[in-house]
């Protein structure tokens, strides 16, 4: 009688996780940060439970909230969200035209896996503004609102590890040229505001030509949704911020992959200096 117990005992462990970080409590969390950045503030009648031992960074800074970028109001035109079930964690990105202060921002939330309701646990964003690279927030809502990042029907769904190796493929190819990308024609890429897929919408236009010397893309962090066959990759991009070649800069790739191929990669990235000095 003993194993079955075991059994049993196992399986309501892993229903319950499952449920907690089901898709529609992910939106319903991810939905409420939205709401959240937009007042500046949590909203009153929000429903997201923070841990206590919530973290906030953005382009790798470790911040207090009152310091963050949560805590200003900013006008939201657009956003775009998916989900990971897995992992419990949500890629949320946000675009601003705001005269003020124009914005592009690409946020993963992790919340904790243990409880029984959502609990915010961290929230990680590459926050983008005039001077980043080839920074434009009116190009860049301009070409996101015009894709498709819809849900794949299910018997088309790549898994997981399928959709990583994909994203994985495209960034590995920086540093090594010989690294073959699965791209899909046509393929885009949307880069701070500037769209390859401008002048030559059905091809692909994602390839990438070699860097000057040897890359090597780390400081990986990866949010992925298999319905929507997306990955959102947070890493440090080598080389580009000219005064420091050898380091490594705040960046997010958010790649769709459809049918093992990538169609759409959006890229974000900080720069120190202006244009990364370039
Ligand atoms: C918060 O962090 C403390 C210290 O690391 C740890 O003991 C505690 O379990 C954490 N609480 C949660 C809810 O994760
Ligand atoms: C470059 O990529 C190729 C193909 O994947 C691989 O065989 C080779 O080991 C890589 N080179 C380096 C230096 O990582």
């Amino acid at each position: 009688m003993h194993p079955p117990t075991i059994l049993t005992a196992t399986a309501l462990l892993a229903t319950h996780a499952s449920a907690a970080c089901s898709r529609s409590a992910l939106s319903d969390a991810t939905a409420a940060y939205i709401a959240w950045q937009t007042a500046g503030s949590p909203s009153s009648t929000s429903t997201l439970s923070l841990s206590p031992n919530l973290t906030i960074t953005e382009n790798d800074v470790s911040l207090p909230l009152t310091k963050s970028t949560l805590s200003q109001p900013i006008a939201i035109d657009f956003s775009r969200s998916f989900y990971d079930t897995v992992a419990c964690a949500s890629f949320t990105e946000l675009a601003s035209t705001a005269k003020t202060h124009p914005y592009v921002i690409h946020t993963h939330l992790f919340f904790d896996p243990t409880t029984d309701t959502l609990k915010l646990s961290s929230v990680d964003s590459v926050v983008t503004d005039d001077g980043d690279w080839v920074f434009d927030a009116s190009g860049y809502l301009k070409w996101t609102k015009q894709e498709k990042w819809d849900a794949i029907p299910e018997a088309k769904r790549n898994t997981r590890a399928v959709i990583k190796a994909a994203g994985d493929a495209y960034l590995d190819q920086w540093g090594n040229s010989s690294v073959q990308v699965p791209f899909a024609t046509p393929c885009a890429r949307l880069e701070g505001g500037a769209y390859t897929g401008e002048r030559s919408p059905t091809t692909n236009s994602c390839k990438m030509g070699a860097f000057p010397q040897p890359l090597k893309v780390a400081n990986r962090r990866y949010v992925i949704d298999e319905e929507v066959g997306a990955v959102s990759i947070f890493n440090g991009f080598p080389w580009l911020e000219k005064s420091k070649p050898d380091g490594a800069t705040p960046s997010s790739n958010q790649i769709r992959v459809e049918g093992g191929l990538i169609r759409y990669i959006h890229e974000v990235t900080v720069c120190e200096t202006k244009r990364c000095g370039r």
